[in-house]
């Protein structure tokens, strides 16, 4: 553990989460903490099971085995006192048509038993609805209603936000502005913020930490200190050659890597040693090599890589 986590208090430990649905195992032994202001994505493909590890963070649902803790407290034992520090957006927004946004806002907020309309215009501002919050509910776009949903997740002032795919169904605008709130939230009220996706292009620019899921499995953990280290990425190198496909067979059968193609060029993992060696098995094999480029990988061609190794 580093100094700034060490400095950073623990706010989400989800400690060996596994579910079981009649026999299909579809969480298994999931662990991770987000510490106070990290934006943590959870990541993976649909069915990866991101959804059901949310719903029993919230304690929606109970794990099989396993344990989450918010804020010290355990969702499963101590529900009350865990699930005071949470906010969470899970699916669609409930909300009743007939009344506006503002109102569906007080309401939701005197179920917390406090309405502070001062708090709400803060966060109606916060989520960009100032414009249109007393219009009815019903005569908003998707993109806004997912703007009055975070809205309710921010009315109890929570520790932990978890938001199950944020991003789906807003414009362009929208996934900025969205990302621009969750940086604030965390940077400004020291927010834990607990995001699911599979849209990686977007998580790249929004999460200091993430988790890639399939089938309920972890299969790559980075942490905040991993990324501060290495960034997101990832290097790889391109060698260029005259004949890809037959470069990929070599490399592949002297080597055991699965080398993808990319034009005229081959993609190694980053590692000097390597391309020197592969550069002389290619040209004893009579392949032409022209050159080798640095590239860094995108957490999308990260991402794509874990599964494809996951699955073979
Ligand atoms: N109530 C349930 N009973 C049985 N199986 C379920 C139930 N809820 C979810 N599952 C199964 O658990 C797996 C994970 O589903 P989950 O909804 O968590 O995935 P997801 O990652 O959120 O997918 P998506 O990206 O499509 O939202 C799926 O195989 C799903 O069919
Ligand atoms: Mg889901």
């Amino acid at each position: 553990m580093n100094s700034t986590e060490n400095s950073n208090k623990k706010v989400l430990e989800v400690k060996g989460i596994t579910k079981v649905y009649k026999k299909r195992t579809v969480l298994n032994n999931i662990n991770f903490d987000i510490h106070e202001g990290e934006i943590f994505g959870f990541l993976g493909p649909n069915g990866a099971g991101k959804t059901t590890l949310i719903r029993i963070i919230c304690g929606m649902t109970p794990p099989t085995y396993g344990e989450v803790f918010i804020c010290g407290n355990s969702v499963q034992r101590q529900f009350k006192k865990a699930i005071v520090n949470l906010g969470a957006m899970i699916e669609n927004c409930q909300a009743y048509s007939y009344m506006t946004g503002y109102q569906n806002l007080a309401y939701f907020a005197s179920l917390n038993g406090n309405v502070d309309h001062l708090r709400i215009d803060e966060i109606v501002e916060t989520v960009g609805m100032t414009a249109r919050i007393h219009d009815k509910f019903r005569t908003y776009s998707y993109g806004m209603r997912q703007r009055i949903a975070l809205a309710q997740a921010l009315l109890n002032n929570p520790k932990l936000l978890v938001l199950d795919e944020p991003t789906n169904g807003l414009d362009a605008s929208g996934v900025i502005e969205l990302r621009k709130t969750l940086k604030i939230l965390a940077a400004r009220e020291k927010m834990a913020i607990m995001v699911s996706s599979h849209i990686l292009t977007e998580m790249e620019l929004l999460c200091d930490s993430f988790a890639i899921v399939d089938s309920g499995k972890v299969l790559e953990l980075r942490s905040k200190e991993d990324m501060e280290k290495t960034g997101s990425s990832d290097k790889q190198i391109a060698i260029s050659v005259n004949y890809p496909n037959y470069a990929c067979k070599v490399v592949h059968e002297e080597y055991g890597l699965f080398p993808e193609i990319a034009g005229n060029s081959i993609l190694i993992p980053f590692n000097r040693d390597l391309y020197k060696k592969i550069v002389k098995t290619l040209q004893s094999k009579n392949i032409a090599v022209f050159g080798g480029r640095v590239e860094t990988k995108s957490l999308e061609d990260l991402y794509l890589d874990i599964l494809k190794n996951n699955r073979k």
